[in-house]
Protein backbone atom coordinates (compact mmCIF):
# COMPACT_ATOMS: atom_id res chain seq x y z
CA UNK A 1 0.00 0.00 0.00
CA UNK A 2 2.89 2.75 1.57
CA UNK A 3 4.84 1.52 -1.95
CA UNK A 4 1.82 2.02 -4.25
CA UNK A 5 1.55 5.21 -3.13
CA UNK A 6 5.09 6.58 -3.47
CA UNK A 7 5.17 4.90 -6.53
CA UNK A 8 1.78 7.30 -7.87
CA UNK A 9 3.83 10.04 -5.92
CA UNK A 10 6.74 9.37 -8.37
CA UNK A 11 5.02 9.27 -11.35
CA UNK A 12 2.89 12.45 -10.66
CA UNK A 13 6.00 14.39 -9.87
CA UNK A 14 7.24 12.83 -13.30
CA UNK A 15 3.75 14.17 -15.37
CA UNK A 16 4.78 17.50 -13.53
CA UNK A 17 7.88 17.39 -14.68
CA UNK A 18 6.91 16.31 -18.51
CA UNK A 19 4.17 19.08 -18.24
CA UNK A 20 6.55 21.99 -18.16
CA UNK A 21 9.57 20.87 -19.17
CA UNK A 22 11.17 23.86 -20.24
CA UNK A 23 10.41 25.59 -16.85
CA UNK A 24 12.10 24.98 -13.05
CA UNK A 25 9.11 24.42 -10.91
CA UNK A 26 9.85 24.38 -6.97
CA UNK A 27 10.26 21.78 -4.61
CA UNK A 28 7.22 23.55 -2.22
CA UNK A 29 5.26 23.65 -6.02
CA UNK A 30 5.39 20.27 -6.72
CA UNK A 31 4.71 19.62 -2.97
CA UNK A 32 1.83 21.48 -3.02
CA UNK A 33 0.36 20.30 -6.09
CA UNK A 34 0.52 16.20 -5.20
CA UNK A 35 0.16 16.50 -1.51
CA UNK A 36 3.96 15.68 -0.12
CA UNK A 37 6.29 16.69 1.56
CA UNK A 38 9.30 18.55 0.45
CA UNK A 39 11.68 15.99 1.93
CA UNK A 40 9.23 13.40 -0.38
CA UNK A 41 9.63 15.48 -3.56
CA UNK A 42 13.41 15.55 -3.07
CA UNK A 43 13.62 11.79 -2.53
CA UNK A 44 11.50 10.78 -5.39
CA UNK A 45 13.50 13.13 -7.34
CA UNK A 46 16.57 10.87 -6.33
CA UNK A 47 15.04 7.80 -7.24
CA UNK A 48 14.18 9.38 -11.06
CA UNK A 49 17.77 10.51 -11.54
CA UNK A 50 18.70 7.25 -10.25
CA UNK A 51 16.35 5.49 -13.39
CA UNK A 52 18.21 7.68 -15.62
CA UNK A 53 16.37 11.04 -15.81
CA UNK A 54 18.59 13.83 -16.07
CA UNK A 55 16.82 16.67 -14.00
CA UNK A 56 18.55 19.83 -13.55
CA UNK A 57 18.13 21.04 -9.54
CA UNK A 58 19.19 24.89 -8.85
CA UNK A 59 18.78 26.22 -5.06
CA UNK A 60 15.54 29.11 -5.36
CA UNK A 61 14.20 27.74 -8.76
CA UNK A 62 13.85 24.13 -8.25
CA UNK A 63 14.01 21.05 -10.66
CA UNK A 64 12.96 20.87 -14.27
CA UNK A 65 13.49 17.79 -16.92
CA UNK A 66 16.33 17.81 -18.97
CA UNK A 67 16.48 14.28 -20.22
CA UNK A 68 14.68 11.28 -20.24
CA UNK A 69 16.24 7.56 -20.93
CA UNK A 70 16.25 6.32 -24.44
CA UNK A 71 12.67 4.87 -25.71
CA UNK A 72 9.11 5.34 -23.85
CA UNK A 73 8.21 5.62 -20.30
CA UNK A 74 5.06 5.63 -18.03
CA UNK A 75 4.46 9.17 -18.37
CA UNK A 76 6.43 10.38 -21.48
CA UNK A 77 3.26 9.24 -23.86
CA UNK A 78 0.36 10.48 -21.13
CA UNK A 79 1.76 13.67 -20.77
CA UNK A 80 0.88 16.32 -22.81
CA UNK A 81 -1.26 13.99 -24.90
CA UNK A 82 -4.06 15.60 -26.77
CA UNK A 83 -7.03 13.24 -27.03
CA UNK A 84 -10.46 12.65 -25.55
CA UNK A 85 -10.96 8.58 -25.04
CA UNK A 86 -8.00 6.73 -26.40
CA UNK A 87 -4.63 6.45 -24.30
CA UNK A 88 -6.78 7.81 -21.44
CA UNK A 89 -5.46 4.97 -19.66
CA UNK A 90 -2.28 3.34 -20.91
CA UNK A 91 -0.73 0.28 -19.58
CA UNK A 92 2.92 0.28 -19.69
CA UNK A 93 5.92 -2.37 -19.29
CA UNK A 94 9.21 -2.29 -19.44
CA UNK A 95 9.67 -5.41 -21.31
CA UNK A 96 6.74 -7.87 -22.49
CA UNK A 97 6.36 -10.93 -24.55
CA UNK A 98 3.86 -9.29 -26.59
CA UNK A 99 1.02 -6.04 -26.12
CA UNK A 100 -1.34 -8.16 -28.37
CA UNK A 101 -1.47 -10.98 -25.92
CA UNK A 102 -1.95 -8.40 -23.07
CA UNK A 103 -4.14 -6.30 -24.65
CA UNK A 104 -6.23 -9.70 -25.53
CA UNK A 105 -6.45 -10.66 -21.59
CA UNK A 106 -7.46 -7.42 -20.43
CA UNK A 107 -10.03 -6.46 -22.64
CA UNK A 108 -11.28 -10.20 -21.36
CA UNK A 109 -10.87 -8.54 -18.09
CA UNK A 110 -13.43 -5.67 -18.93
CA UNK A 111 -10.75 -3.00 -19.89
CA UNK A 112 -12.39 0.68 -20.86
CA UNK A 113 -12.18 1.40 -24.38
CA UNK A 114 -9.74 3.76 -25.67
CA UNK A 115 -6.86 1.17 -23.40
CA UNK A 116 -3.78 1.51 -24.64
CA UNK A 117 -0.98 -1.09 -24.18
CA UNK A 118 2.51 0.38 -24.40
CA UNK A 119 6.13 -1.40 -24.18
CA UNK A 120 9.68 -0.59 -24.50
CA UNK A 121 10.80 -4.08 -25.70
CA UNK A 122 8.79 -6.59 -27.11
CA UNK A 123 10.16 -9.92 -27.19
CA UNK A 124 7.47 -12.64 -28.61
CA UNK A 125 5.73 -10.34 -31.40
CA UNK A 126 2.83 -11.73 -32.98
CA UNK A 127 1.95 -10.63 -36.52
CA UNK A 128 -0.35 -11.30 -39.15
CA UNK A 129 -1.20 -14.69 -40.79
CA UNK A 130 0.64 -16.54 -38.09
CA UNK A 131 3.68 -14.30 -38.40
CA UNK A 132 6.25 -13.13 -35.80
CA UNK A 133 7.17 -9.30 -35.73
CA UNK A 134 10.61 -8.37 -34.43
CA UNK A 135 10.89 -5.30 -31.89
CA UNK A 136 14.44 -3.83 -31.21
CA UNK A 137 14.74 -2.27 -27.37
CA UNK A 138 13.62 1.44 -26.95
CA UNK A 139 14.26 2.09 -31.15
CA UNK A 140 10.54 0.46 -31.80
CA UNK A 141 7.06 1.38 -31.44
CA UNK A 142 4.91 -1.20 -30.19
CA UNK A 143 1.41 -0.78 -29.15
CA UNK A 144 -1.74 -2.34 -28.88
CA UNK A 145 -5.51 -0.27 -28.38
CA UNK A 146 -8.52 -1.68 -26.91
CA UNK A 147 -11.41 -0.33 -28.75
CA UNK A 148 -15.19 -1.25 -28.04
CA UNK A 149 -17.15 -0.35 -30.88
CA UNK A 150 -21.00 -0.88 -31.70
CA UNK A 151 -20.61 -2.32 -35.08
CA UNK A 152 -21.05 -5.69 -36.53
CA UNK A 153 -18.27 -8.14 -36.91
CA UNK A 154 -18.05 -7.87 -41.05
CA UNK A 155 -17.25 -3.72 -40.83
CA UNK A 156 -14.54 -4.52 -38.33
CA UNK A 157 -11.66 -5.14 -41.23
CA UNK A 158 -12.55 -1.76 -41.71
CA UNK A 159 -10.76 -0.88 -38.86
CA UNK A 160 -7.62 -2.41 -40.28
CA UNK A 161 -7.88 0.01 -43.17
CA UNK A 162 -8.39 3.37 -41.06
CA UNK A 163 -5.23 2.07 -38.69
CA UNK A 164 -3.45 2.17 -42.05
CA UNK A 165 -4.23 5.73 -43.37
CA UNK A 166 -3.85 6.71 -39.49
CA UNK A 167 -0.23 5.18 -39.53
CA UNK A 168 0.68 6.47 -43.18
CA UNK A 169 -0.53 9.90 -41.81
CA UNK A 170 1.43 9.92 -38.91
CA UNK A 171 4.45 9.62 -40.56
CA UNK A 172 4.29 11.75 -42.93
CA UNK A 173 3.58 14.15 -40.20
CA UNK A 174 6.35 13.57 -38.48
CA UNK A 175 8.84 12.76 -41.28
CA UNK A 176 7.51 14.24 -44.30
CA UNK A 177 7.84 10.61 -46.03
CA UNK A 178 4.72 9.63 -48.09
CA UNK A 179 3.94 5.87 -47.77
CA UNK A 180 1.63 3.73 -49.79
CA UNK A 181 -0.05 0.90 -48.36
CA UNK A 182 -0.27 -2.32 -49.41
CA UNK A 183 -3.85 -4.01 -49.14
CA UNK A 184 -5.02 -4.11 -46.34
CA UNK A 185 -2.66 -2.53 -44.09
CA UNK A 186 1.07 -2.76 -44.69
CA UNK A 187 2.72 0.65 -45.09
CA UNK A 188 5.68 0.85 -47.46
CA UNK A 189 8.48 3.14 -48.67
CA UNK A 190 10.38 2.02 -51.49
CA UNK A 191 8.89 -1.36 -51.25
CA UNK A 192 9.82 -1.60 -47.63
CA UNK A 193 7.69 -2.29 -44.77
CA UNK A 194 8.44 0.16 -41.83
CA UNK A 195 4.51 -0.38 -39.99
CA UNK A 196 2.64 -3.77 -39.45
CA UNK A 197 -0.67 -3.63 -38.09
CA UNK A 198 -2.39 -6.71 -36.76
CA UNK A 199 -6.34 -6.87 -36.12
CA UNK A 200 -7.73 -9.33 -33.84
CA UNK A 201 -11.58 -9.63 -32.42
CA UNK A 202 -13.61 -10.55 -29.30
CA UNK A 203 -16.89 -11.53 -30.30
CA UNK A 204 -20.05 -13.13 -29.92
CA UNK A 205 -21.81 -14.83 -32.60
CA UNK A 206 -22.69 -11.14 -34.28
CA UNK A 207 -22.02 -9.09 -31.30
CA UNK A 208 -17.98 -7.54 -30.98
CA UNK A 209 -17.29 -7.06 -27.50
CA UNK A 210 -13.91 -5.57 -28.30
CA UNK A 211 -11.25 -4.97 -31.15
CA UNK A 212 -7.65 -4.99 -30.39
CA UNK A 213 -5.17 -3.21 -33.06
CA UNK A 214 -2.08 -4.21 -32.32
CA UNK A 215 0.51 -1.58 -34.35
CA UNK A 216 4.69 -2.00 -34.74
CA UNK A 217 6.26 1.29 -36.13
CA UNK A 218 9.69 0.57 -37.16
CA UNK A 219 10.95 4.46 -36.22
CA UNK A 220 15.00 4.41 -34.96
CA UNK A 221 16.49 1.10 -35.21
CA UNK A 222 19.45 1.35 -37.59
CA UNK A 223 19.56 -0.90 -40.89
CA UNK A 224 22.30 -3.02 -39.52
CA UNK A 225 20.03 -4.38 -36.74
CA UNK A 226 17.88 -5.60 -39.10
CA UNK A 227 19.12 -9.36 -39.61
CA UNK A 228 19.29 -10.78 -43.27
CA UNK A 229 15.93 -11.89 -44.46
CA UNK A 230 14.03 -9.21 -43.10
CA UNK A 231 16.33 -6.65 -44.21
CA UNK A 232 15.33 -7.31 -47.69
CA UNK A 233 11.74 -6.23 -47.25
CA UNK A 234 11.91 -4.19 -44.03
CA UNK A 235 13.23 -0.71 -43.43
CA UNK A 236 13.20 2.15 -40.50
CA UNK A 237 11.86 5.76 -40.35
CA UNK A 238 15.89 6.26 -39.23
CA UNK A 239 17.41 4.29 -41.99
CA UNK A 240 15.78 5.92 -44.62
CA UNK A 241 15.56 9.44 -43.64
CA UNK A 242 18.91 9.63 -41.18
CA UNK A 243 17.20 11.04 -38.49
CA UNK A 244 16.13 9.89 -34.68
CA UNK A 245 12.26 10.60 -33.59
CA UNK A 246 11.19 11.12 -29.96
CA UNK A 247 8.80 7.74 -29.75
CA UNK A 248 6.65 9.34 -27.35
CA UNK A 249 5.47 12.38 -29.22
CA UNK A 250 5.11 9.81 -32.53
CA UNK A 251 2.80 7.96 -30.17
CA UNK A 252 1.29 10.99 -29.26
CA UNK A 253 0.78 12.16 -33.13
CA UNK A 254 -0.63 8.87 -33.78
CA UNK A 255 -3.02 8.88 -31.05
CA UNK A 256 -4.97 11.76 -32.04
CA UNK A 257 -4.57 10.84 -36.25
CA UNK A 258 -6.36 7.63 -34.85
CA UNK A 259 -8.53 9.35 -32.77
CA UNK A 260 -10.05 11.86 -35.22
CA UNK A 261 -10.37 9.28 -37.85
CA UNK A 262 -11.94 7.19 -35.84
CA UNK A 263 -14.76 9.51 -34.70
CA UNK A 264 -15.34 10.78 -38.64
CA UNK A 265 -15.70 6.94 -38.91
CA UNK A 266 -18.47 6.19 -36.28
CA UNK A 267 -19.93 9.36 -37.30
CA UNK A 268 -20.39 8.98 -41.08
CA UNK A 269 -19.15 5.74 -41.93
CA UNK A 270 -16.60 3.99 -43.98
CA UNK A 271 -16.85 6.17 -46.67
CA UNK A 272 -14.92 8.45 -44.92
CA UNK A 273 -12.02 6.77 -44.55
CA UNK A 274 -12.19 4.64 -47.86
CA UNK A 275 -10.47 7.91 -50.41
CA UNK A 276 -8.24 8.01 -48.11
CA UNK A 277 -7.06 4.83 -48.22
CA UNK A 278 -7.31 4.50 -51.50
CA UNK A 279 -4.81 7.28 -52.47
CA UNK A 280 -2.21 5.50 -50.80
CA UNK A 281 -3.40 1.89 -51.83
CA UNK A 282 -0.05 0.50 -54.08
CA UNK A 283 -2.15 -2.00 -55.49
CA UNK A 284 -5.19 -0.54 -57.13
CA UNK A 285 -5.49 -1.47 -61.15
CA UNK A 286 -2.44 -3.43 -60.69
CA UNK A 287 -1.56 -7.43 -61.51
CA UNK A 288 -0.58 -9.35 -58.16
CA UNK A 289 -0.88 -12.61 -56.64
CA UNK A 290 -2.41 -13.17 -53.99
CA UNK A 291 -1.26 -15.75 -50.89
CA UNK A 292 -4.36 -17.09 -48.74
CA UNK A 293 -4.40 -18.51 -45.30
CA UNK A 294 -4.16 -22.11 -46.20
CA UNK A 295 -1.76 -21.62 -49.08
CA UNK A 296 -3.93 -21.19 -51.83
CA UNK A 297 -2.34 -18.89 -54.25
CA UNK A 298 -5.00 -16.92 -57.03
CA UNK A 299 -3.59 -14.06 -59.65
CA UNK A 300 -5.25 -11.47 -61.25
CA UNK A 301 -5.82 -7.57 -61.20
CA UNK A 302 -6.82 -5.84 -58.09
CA UNK A 303 -10.02 -3.37 -59.41
CA UNK A 304 -10.37 -2.12 -56.10
CA UNK A 305 -11.96 -2.52 -52.17
CA UNK A 306 -15.65 -2.20 -51.56
CA UNK A 307 -17.59 -0.35 -48.50
CA UNK A 308 -16.36 -3.59 -46.29
CA UNK A 309 -12.89 -3.02 -47.08
CA UNK A 310 -12.88 -6.28 -49.08
CA UNK A 311 -9.98 -6.83 -52.18
CA UNK A 312 -11.60 -6.72 -54.90
CA UNK A 313 -9.47 -9.11 -57.24
CA UNK A 314 -10.07 -10.39 -60.92
CA UNK A 315 -8.69 -13.21 -62.59
CA UNK A 316 -7.44 -13.51 -66.32
CA UNK A 317 -11.13 -15.16 -67.07
CA UNK A 318 -12.60 -12.30 -66.04
CA UNK A 319 -14.03 -13.93 -62.69
CA UNK A 320 -14.26 -11.78 -59.76
CA UNK A 321 -13.18 -12.59 -56.74
CA UNK A 322 -13.48 -11.36 -53.26
CA UNK A 323 -10.46 -11.32 -50.86
CA UNK A 324 -10.74 -11.22 -47.17
CA UNK A 325 -7.46 -12.30 -45.88
CA UNK A 326 -4.39 -12.90 -47.46
CA UNK A 327 -0.65 -11.78 -48.17
CA UNK A 328 -0.60 -10.14 -51.45
CA UNK A 329 2.64 -10.47 -53.72
CA UNK A 330 3.62 -8.42 -56.62
C1 LIG B 1 2.15 -7.88 -39.49
O1 LIG B 1 2.51 -7.08 -40.36
O2 LIG B 1 2.30 -9.10 -39.62
C2 LIG B 1 1.51 -7.34 -38.24
C3 LIG B 1 2.52 -7.05 -37.17
C4 LIG B 1 1.89 -6.46 -35.93
C5 LIG B 1 2.92 -6.18 -34.86
C6 LIG B 1 2.35 -5.47 -33.68
S1 LIG B 1 3.59 -4.83 -32.62
C7 LIG B 1 2.41 -4.47 -31.40
C8 LIG B 1 1.43 -5.61 -31.40
N1 LIG B 1 1.87 -6.68 -30.55
C9 LIG B 1 2.11 -7.80 -31.22
O3 LIG B 1 2.49 -8.88 -30.71
N2 LIG B 1 1.89 -7.62 -32.53
C10 LIG B 1 1.42 -6.26 -32.78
Amino acid sequence: MVQKMANHSKKAILTLLYEHKDQFLSGQKISELIGCSRTAVWKHIKTLTEEGFKIESVQKKGYKLMDAPDGLNEVSVSAGLQTKTLGRKICFYESMGSTQKEALRLADEGAADGTVVLTNEQTNGRGRLGHTWQSYRGTNIAMSLILRPDLPIEKTPQLTLLTAVAAADTIENETGLSCGIKWPNDILFDGKKLVGILTELQAEATYVKAVIIGIGFNVNTESSAFPEPIKSVAASLRSITGKQYELASFVQSFLAKFEFLYELYLHNGFKSIRPLWEQRALNLGKQIKVRQPGGRILEGFARGINDDGVLLLEKADGTPVRVYSADIEW
